[in-house]
């Protein structure tokens, strides 16, 4: 069955919506349509959280709480969810839900433009979280900025909700939320309005024939980059192929060589897979925007960006891993080194998707990843430098080092392997490759970094990797 209305759940309601425009943003449409105005706009791409609101999706029998920006989600995403906006919270006019007391007991809020988004975040962390110790509160809020207040006062609130009673007005009605979601949640969806379509297959093989229907189409994941286009470059996306309702996409899988990632799993399902194995990677991952942004954006779509400073590119390129191409005619496996080809471009072909990515276990070597960036949180980087080593007896027997953030695509630098490989692990060999990096990189000034800072930056990671190596210690400069 295909339907062309959307349907989420608000207070506890089934809503319909007919004929909406695809390039509309939940924000919009919560400002403007419905009329609830507590939602804020900042920024609109994704960076202060003014505009946070939570959305429910049913996960068998329970409901996942996830803090998004709806200044960056089109409207048909929230299809099949639960929507709750700031106004939702309180109980009734006298009482206030339990974030909000504290907000209040704790002076969290001056000025208050940015106190609904603050409270929303907090509001999922109240929800998916039993204990709120200062990572997971700093680690909540990461996506919030405020300009007057500061954020001793928030932080303070969040602490106060250790121990405060979790059966709040969500949790009393949950059982009747889940059936409500359990009738929305079953058809594809799709818009056709003449003017604008939005595809949102529940399953492979429908994403197949609609992708070789419309080869044309900009295939939609998290948006968290695609939807900039819209709200910040003021373009109109008129043929948008949705990934987000494909169960089958949704996935992590681990064998002996490889762990695999569908290609809408969110970053924050991968982080916690990935600690344990990769513990620099889980590093970055957890400076990757914010909750709100890796609550929806995908490694599929950071690669698909080709971005020069995507982080989970150099990453990637340096743990040797595959991907999965898909279309039509079947798929095909084949190492993300080559697959960017030019400033966000890759090879991939029209009608094409990446269906998962396969990260290699490298159990013998030692990883390593730094991310530079001008702020710590909620920031992309300016740099990122990336190393897979393997040493034995002293003797570089493998390694495989990536830059973002240097060129025009993310990119080896196999100068400097080169000038590594089979010689002594040494600072001296290390120093002598850092002048490798010299014909491996000519970047550019922009306003992340200029090129000499760029340059200098990539030999001093380098040199970084060799000393956390050699003396197993890890150097911190940022406490
Ligand atoms: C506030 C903010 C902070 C950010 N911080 C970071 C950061 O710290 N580090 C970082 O690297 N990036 C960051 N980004 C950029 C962005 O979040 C990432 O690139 C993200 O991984 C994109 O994934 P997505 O699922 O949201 O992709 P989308 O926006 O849905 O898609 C991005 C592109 O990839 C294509 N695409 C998506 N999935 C597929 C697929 N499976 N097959 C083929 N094509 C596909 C789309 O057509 C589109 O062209 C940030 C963005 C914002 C707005
Ligand atoms: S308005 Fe700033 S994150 Fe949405
Ligand atoms: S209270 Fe004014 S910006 Fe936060």
């Amino acid at each position: 069955m295909t339907s062309d209305v959307i349907r989420f759940i608000h207070n506890d309601k089934i809503i319909e919506i007919k004929d909406s425009d695809p390039n509309e943003t939940v924000l919009n449409y919560v400002r403007e349509k419905y009329k609830k105005t507590g939602t804020k706009e900042g920024c609109a791409e994704g960076g202060c959280g003014a505009c946070t609101i939570v959305v429910g999706t049913l996960n068998k029998n329970n409901i996942d709480y996830e803090a998004i920006n709806s200044c960056i989600a089109f409207l048909p995403m929230i299809n099949g969810k639960q929507l709750i906006l700031v106004e939702d919270l309180a109980k009734d006019s006298k009482s206030l839900h339990p974030v909000q007391e504290a907000m209040y007991n704790f002076h969290g809020s001056q000025c208050g433009f940015c106190t609904p988004g603050f409270v929303m975040s907090l509001f999922a962390m109240f929800k998916n979280n039993y204990i709120y110790d200062d990572e997971t509160i700093k680690d909540s809020i990461s996506g919030n900025l405020c300009r007057c207040t500061g954020y001793n006062p928030i932080i303070k609130a969040a602490k106060s909700l250790n121990g405060k009673n979790k059966s709040d007005k969500f949790f009393k009605n949950k059982n009747l939320t889940i059936n409500l979601l359990k009738r929305i949640n079953n058809d594809n969806y799709n818009i056709d309005n003449n003017k604008r379509k939005f595809f949102s297959p529940k399953n492979i093989s429908d994403l197949k024939k609609i992708l070789k229907q419309y080869p044309n189409s900009d295939i939609l994941n998290g948006g968290t980059d695609l939807s900039l286009r819209v709200t910040k470059e003021r373009n109109n996306l008129n043929s948008i192929i949705y990934l987000g309702s494909i169960k089958e996409l949704k996935y992590i899988k681990q064998n002996e060589r490889f762990i695999e990632v569908g290609a809408s799993t969110p970053l924050i399902k991968f982080e916690g897979i990935v600690k344990k194995f990769y513990p620099d990677f889980y590093k970055i991952l957890k400076r990757y925007g914010s909750v709100q942004i890796r609550n929806v954006a995908t490694i599929s779509g950071n690669i698909a960006t080709a971005s020069p400073i995507g982080d989970t590119l150099p990453i990637l390129l340096s743990l040797n891993a595959n991907i999965v191409i898909s279309d039509h005619k079947g798929n095909k496996i084949m190492p993300l080194n080559g697959f960017f080809i030019n400033y966000r471009k890759t090879i991939l072909k029209k009608g094409q998707f990446i269906k998962s990515v396969q990260i290699p276990f490298s159990k013998n070597n030692i990883f390593k990843a730094y991310k530079v960036s001008k702020r710590i949180d909620d920031d992309i980087s300016s740099i990122c430098g990336s190393f897979n080593i393997n040493i034995k007896k002293n003797i570089i027997k493998e390694i495989f080092i990536a830059y973002g953030g240097m060129s025009a695509t993310p990119k080896r630098a196999l100068n400097c392997e080169k000038a590594l490989l089979n010689n002594d692990f040494s600072k001296e060999s290390f120093i002598l490759a850092q002048k490798s990096l010299e014909k491996d990189f000519s970047p550019i000034d922009d306003v992340r970094a200029s090129a000499n800072y760029r340059k200098e930056i990539a030999k001093n990671l380098l040199l970084k990797c060799f000393l956390e190596i050699k003396n197993n210690k890890k150097i911190e400069i940022n406490g």
